[in-house]
């Protein structure tokens, strides 16, 4: 450019470069890379495109100018992405598809893009060279290309996929997708497969990569005739031996010769090293299995023998009686077995899950929270935080075992709920909730009852207040108000009468804990709904 003649302005746009350095597509993966890609946010790429989308993007940056044939008119936004991230590296885009129909759909709904796109169709597995004359379309270039994109999964047959790896110039890159990895790796003599080390694989990816292990003998049978599997973290050098010991393995084993070579199923990397795998006897395990079938003879004299001395593990320490296990989908024989095996051990708490319920025959709800306070001072959310055990957790199990006849279905009220309670007009709320619901229970001729708790003194929530005797004053405060307490003994008494109660044709609802006072009378003795029981002083 001559000094002399000032820039234009389109020059001026194009003053500033910089230098940028992209991960190379031969030196690792592209899964995982796809949240650098900007636009993939705002097209709804699916996860494939976006590796397709990134696997491109690194192929262009080192290879400027791509000449790309993409086979199948679908994913327009697809094609939308490789233009937006791409830009300036295509050099040309070509799109075949068999069907003239879906060309012609895909330009329409591109129309609006203005992208320098080429369309052609062809049956490419007929004739890579010659065009489908017999279609509307014009010829266009089948000239070589540097990357073919195969954005539907591909399930076609291996000729169409030759026909296809021909468009390529050597070197080139083919990018696709494949539905069943079998249809691939059917067509394969040799597989090697790098994955990451088993300590760094993502969980999602061990699950992927470990169902087809080609280590395993059935699928070796089924998939191809060899395989190697290394796990590695980026060491491509020995990734490569690895591939070139099993080729050599392989032609070495079907020429007979009689070479000290073996063709490894699974091989890892660990800091550089090559690490092998074998089965072995675990000694020191076997030694403490058979420890515990020692026999000890007491009248043999004591002579040292050679060697260590095994004992058995002692289980002793291993579980809790305060802490809780939980054992997913463990109630199948072996499940059980562990089960009464922790017990043994001393485990007082597990929790096992199943997805087959074994039937249920009762339910109790004795759910509750405490907010006691003024009606006038209640608040939404106090009342919400007091109805919901009570109501939710009541109402929920009725209408999941609606057409459920068990034995029994007890809900727990209190005697609050019967009297009246000044300030506990939110349980009573939720008490008075139950009551109904067992009602309607019956109503619809299945059990139920509900229990009016009077105070329970040695354990509940009266117990629990606190240790410096502010049960004692509770207690005496209760007392005062004319209620009866109610003994761990009654307690039980009172369920078997519920549960009787809940299947007959008697009021579902049983009450306890009413006493009758001398001296100055309950608030609740003025109440006409207690005058049977209130004994003149
Ligand atoms: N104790 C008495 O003197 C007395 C008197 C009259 C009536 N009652 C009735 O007897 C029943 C039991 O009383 P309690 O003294 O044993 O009470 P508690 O010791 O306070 O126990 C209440 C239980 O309810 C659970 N809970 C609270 N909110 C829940 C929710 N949203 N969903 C599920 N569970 C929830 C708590 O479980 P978390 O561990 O999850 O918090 C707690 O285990 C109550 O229905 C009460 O109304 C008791």
């Amino acid at each position: 450019m001559n000094p002399m003649i000032p820039p234009t302005e389109k020059q001026d746009r194009l003053l500033y470069l910089k230098t940028a350095w992209q991960q190379d597509i031969l030196s690792g993966v592209v899964f995982g890379q796809h949240e650098n890609t900007s636009c993939c946010k705002d097209l709804r790429l699916r996860q494939v495109q976006k590796y397709i989308l990134t696997g491109a993007r690194q192929i262009s940056h080192r290879y400027a100018k791509l000449r790309i044939l993409q086979v199948g008119a679908s994913s327009i936004v697809l094609v939308q992405a490789m233009h937006q991230e791409l830009g300036k590296a295509i050099d040309s885009y070509t799109i075949l598809d068999t069907s003239d129909r879906a060309i012609e759909d895909m330009k329409q709904e591109m129309i609006s893009d203005d992208l320098n796109i080429r369309f052609g169709v062809n049956k490419i597995a007929r004739d890579v060279r010659t065009l489908d004359k017999t279609t509307s379309q014009r010829p266009i270039d089948l000239g070589l290309f540097d990357l073919i994109i195969l954005p539907k999964a591909y399930k076609e047959q291996p000729t169409t996929l030759n026909a296809i790896r021909s468009l390529l110039k050597p070197g080139g890159f083919l990018l696709m997708m494949v539905t069943g990895l079998h249809l691939l790796l059917g067509k394969s003599k040799l597989v090697l497969w790098v994955t990451p080390a088993q300590e760094t694989k993502p969980r999602a990816k061990a699950v992927r990569l470990d169902l087809c292990e080609p280590s395993k003998p059935k699928a070796r049978k089924r998939f191809c005739s060899s395989s190697t599997w290394i796990r590695s973290n980026g060491n491509e050098s020995l990734a490569a031996k690895s591939f070139l010991r099993l080729i050599g393995g392989v032609l070495m084993r079907d020429d007979g010769s009689m070479r000290l070579w073996t063709v490894e199923s699974e091989v890892s990397v660990q800091g550089g090293r090559l690490l092998i795998p074998r089965v072995l006897f675990d000694e020191k395990r076997n030694d403490r299995l058979n420890s515990l079938r020692r026999r000890v003879k007491a009248r043999a004299p004591f002579k040292k023998q050679p060697g260590n001395l095994v004992r058995p593990i002692d289980p002793s320490e291993l579980f809790s009686p305060s802490k809780t296990y939980i054992l997913v989908d463990l109630n199948g024989h072996i499940g059980q077995s562990i089960a009464r095996w922790m017990v043994k051990r001393g485990v007082r708490h597990i929790v096992i899950t199943s997805r087959t319920m074994p039937p249920i025959e009762g339910l109790a709800n004795v759910a509750m929270v405490q907010s006691n306070c003024f009606f006038p001072d209640l608040t939404y959310d106090a009342l919400q935080e007091v109805l919901m055990p009570k109501v939710d957790r009541s109402a929920i199990p009725d209408e999941v075992f609606s057409d459920h006849d068990p034995d029994f279905f007890l809900l727990s009220s209190s005697i609050s709920a019967v009297t009246g309670q000044p300030f506990q007009a939110n349980s009573d709320a939720a008490n008075r909730f139950m009551t109904g619901l067992a009602f309607q229970r019956r109503v619809r001729n299945l059990p139920a009852s509900v229990i009016d708790f009077g105070p329970v003194i040695g354990l509940g929530f009266i117990q629990k207040i606190d240790s410096s005797g502010g049960s004692d004053v509770m207690i005496s405060t209760l007392r005062g108000l004319g209620y009866m307490l109610v003994s761990e003994r009654g307690l039980h008494h009172l369920l078997i009468e519920a549960i009787f109660i809940g299947k007959s044709n008697e009021s579902p609802g049983i009450t306890a804990g009413l006493g009758t006072v001398s001296g100055n009378a309950p608030f609740w003795h003025k109440s006409l709904l207690f005058s049977h029981i209130i004994q003149k002083p």
